[in-house]
């Protein structure tokens, strides 16, 4: 079994003897230690949601084409279509600047549970207990950040039992070195995506820039690339099945301790919705980026994440029917109940009941809000009620005042305004508010008075129509306008922007009853959870994924024989079966002529493997998520063989529960990374940078 997201600092003691015994050469030193360099200097958060690695002496950054889409697509123009035909910059000069991406070093942790739980007892009210903590958390803070040199996060573990800071460094001058076309980083697309076999190129390369000595430094001409404290090695010697991998990386969100109750109502209420609304939004969106190319280029980064999410939750769905999940948990609250009556505290009793009935009664209310939500993800549903708020805070202060906040407000107006294009957001809009109007139940008042009167979804088009018209939202022009000129009657009686504000009101609308319900279930959760460690003193724990730096080690497996696959065995690819899916033209399965070519000629050069093929993607046992997005895998050396960049549908569950048998990690093998920067981008340069251990 090879569950666990671990903490770098708890390696030594919970995971070493293990991770030798399946192969690891490592010291504990080697992979995290305070004061001499370590693996972990090389282990890097992207553009907060992702992972990446420093691969080179020279600060080069390796992460998935996926994590460096929104960058590479916000960098490309019709002209200059880099998401479409790649990119490879042939000096630093040439290396391009997005608008805004940083990486995120990990400097050390340490647990201050002791400390953070003094703060708190048995009887304080749950607002009570986020006060106090909140006071102690700025504290830590402020104690570890060296004068704002670094971001001191506290975060909560186990739902509340158990606190750890974290010490990070930021650089915000990071730039893109080079990435394949779409047709190789996006192979399989949306079809392929979470499926095994896989044969997708998902790389993309970066480069972290500092000032002359070293430090993090806005963007500037002068800026150099970062002399990086460490550096990953990379493997030539490629692997086995059953060798060992591990990935470091910055998993998400998991929520291995979902109680049955939160499995069904999500199964049931929750991604229901969520995944019709996402699909609702999909067909929509592509009917205008199959238009426009520049439509295409605005919304492809947006239109990724909703696919990505709309086919996870469905597998998940799938999967949590599939192997009964909610009723193996629901077995083991059942014993944790008889463990709880027979405690000599009365704490753990009321734990499981208050937690059932909390799911029972929010689970209408649970489809509402993820209808909801993806409706709030078109940018014309929220944009009027941020600019509009701005504004009315903007013509309450006087002209000094106005003068001084004026830059930030253009800034944000060019933001939100930047790639709209209005007759996608306003057919969205009125998809989205049809579905929501005739799926949801308790909605947002407006949106059922008006209900009333526009029930087609014709009748919802002419109505946002209308409303976008007359509304100084409509465009940037009208609205700059309008600032210039600002008008408190004209903006209070904007339709669109009373929408605006009518949805977002609703989303955060909480009765007090509502709130009562929360607190309860937080703290029976946090009990639950401090009550089941204890029904289990001997087994060990991690805690759930929550955007921080986690260890987990495996090997290469495969998974059961699938005959759609190429290779031998069924844990790698090879290029040849991406020629077998190979379409001419098709939007997800095209490939470049210059691959098709290399392909031809057998011309690998040192990436083949030991038959002649060349390998394209992987799989191991390692327990990751999304966040884990650009990970390395590692071997036994700790030297780098793939990037990790997605899971396989089968193991959807994995969220709550993980499965043994069919949980995959599915990763670019190095090789053919390293077969694309040389042979098919001939960026020989950046393979001179890397260390290369043959
Ligand atoms: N499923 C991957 C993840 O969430 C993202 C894959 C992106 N590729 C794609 N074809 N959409 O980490």
């Amino acid at each position: 079994a090879n569950e666990g997201m671990w903490f770098l600092m708890h390696i030594e003691r919970l995971n070493y003897v293990d991770m030798q015994k399946m192969g690891l050469q490592l010291t504990p030193e080697e992979i995290y230690s305070i004061n001499n360099n370590s693996l972990k200097d090389a282990i890097v958060q992207f553009g907060g949601g992702c992972t990446a690695e420093i691969i080179s002496d020279q600060g080069l950054v390796l992460t998935n084409h996926h994590c460096g889409y929104g960058n590479i697509a916000e960098l490309s123009t019709e002209e200059n279509d880099y998401l479409n035909n790649g990119f490879w910059a042939k000096t630093f000069k040439e290396e391009l600047k997005p608008a805004n991406l940083s990486v995120r070093f990990f400097v050390r942790m340490d647990d201050v549970t002791e400390r953070m739980l003094a703060q708190v007892n048995e009887n304080m009210s749950e607002d009570e207990r986020e006060a106090a903590l909140n006071k102690e958390m700025a504290k830590i803070q402020q104690e570890n950040n060296e004068g704002g040199k670094y971001t001191v996060s506290v975060k909560s573990f186990y739902s509340g039992n158990e606190y750890y800071y974290f010490v990070y460094q930021d650089y915000n001058d990071v730039r893109l070195v080079g990435t394949p076309p779409k047709s190789i980083g996006k192979f399989g697309g949306d079809t392929d995506n979470w499926e095994w076999p896989r044969h997708t190129g998902d790389f993309a390369l970066f480069r972290v820039y500092a000032d002359q000595d070293g430090n993090p430094a806005e963007y500037s001409e002068n800026n150099v690339p970062l002399k990086p404290k460490y550096h990953l090695p990379t493997s030539l010697k490629g692997f086995e099945e059953n060798d060992f991998a591990m990935i470091l990386g910055y998993p998400g969100r998991t929520n291995r301790w979902k109680p049955a109750a939160g499995i069904e109502q999500n199964v049931e209420y929750a991604y229901p919705a969520w995944v019709e609304a996402s699909k609702t939004s999909m067909d929509v969106m592509k009917k205008y980026m199959d238009k426009k190319q520049q439509v295409n280029l605005d919304y492809a980064s947006a239109y990724a994440g909703i696919a990505n999410y709309w086919k996870n939750r469905q597998g998940m769905i799938d999967a949590l029917k599939k192997h009964k999940t909610a009723k193996s948990k629901r077995k083991a609250e059942k014993k944790f109940q008889k463990w709880a009556n027979k405690q000599a505290t009365n704490k753990y009793k009321d734990v499981m009941p208050t937690i059932n009935a909390y799911y029972e009664r929010t689970n209408k209310a649970s489809e509402h809000d993820n209808y909801l939500m993806l409706l709030l993800r078109t940018r014309i549903a929220t944009l009027p009620y941020r600019l509009g708020r701005t504004m009315e805070y903007f013509s309450s202060q006087n002209e000094a005042k106005q003068a001084e906040l004026k830059p930030r407000l253009e800034a944000e107006i060019e933001n939100l305004y930047d790639g709209l294009y209005l007759p996608l957001e306003k057919d969205v809009l009125a998809t989205q508010l049809h579905l929501y109007s005739q799926k949801a139940s308790d909605i947002a008042p407006m949106v059922k008075d008006l209900d009333a009167k526009h029930s087609s979804l014709a009748d919802w088009k002419a109505y946002v129509d209308a409303i976008a018209k007359e509304s100084i939202f409509r465009s940037q022009e009208a609205f700059t306008a309008f600032m210039n000129n600002p008008d408190a009657d004209m903006l209070a009686q904007d339709e669109l922007y009373q929408l605006s504000t009518a949805l977002l009101n609703r989303y955060r609308a909480k009765s007090d009853e509502e709130k009562a319900w929360e607190d309860k279930y937080q703290k029976a959760y946090r009990l639950m959870i401090q009550g089941m460690r204890k029904q289990n003193p001997d087994k060990k724990y991690y805690p759930d994924a929550n955007s921080t730096l986690r260890l987990t080690y495996g090997k290469v497996i495969a998974l059961p024989k699938d005959k759609t696959n190429d290779a031998k065995k069924n844990y790698y690819t090879t290029l040849q079966g991406t020629v077998a899916k190979y379409q001419p033209g098709d939007e997800e399965f095209d490939m470049p002529k210059k691959l098709i070519e290399l392909y031809e000629k057998k011309d690998f050069g040192q990436y083949a493997d030991k038959d002649g093929y060349l390998p394209v993607n992987f799989l191991t046992d390692n327990d990751i998520t999304g966040g884990n997005s650009g990970s390395p895998v590692l071997n036994g050396n700790g030297e780098l063989i793939g990037l990790a960049f997605d899971g396989n549908i089968e193991a959807m569950a994995g969220d709550v529960i993980f499965d043994d048998k069919l949980q995959r990690t599915i990763s670019v093998d190095i090789r053919y990374v390293l077969f694309l920067i040389d042979k098919y981008a001939g960026a020989t340069h950046l393979i001179d940078e890397l260390t290369l251990v043959k």
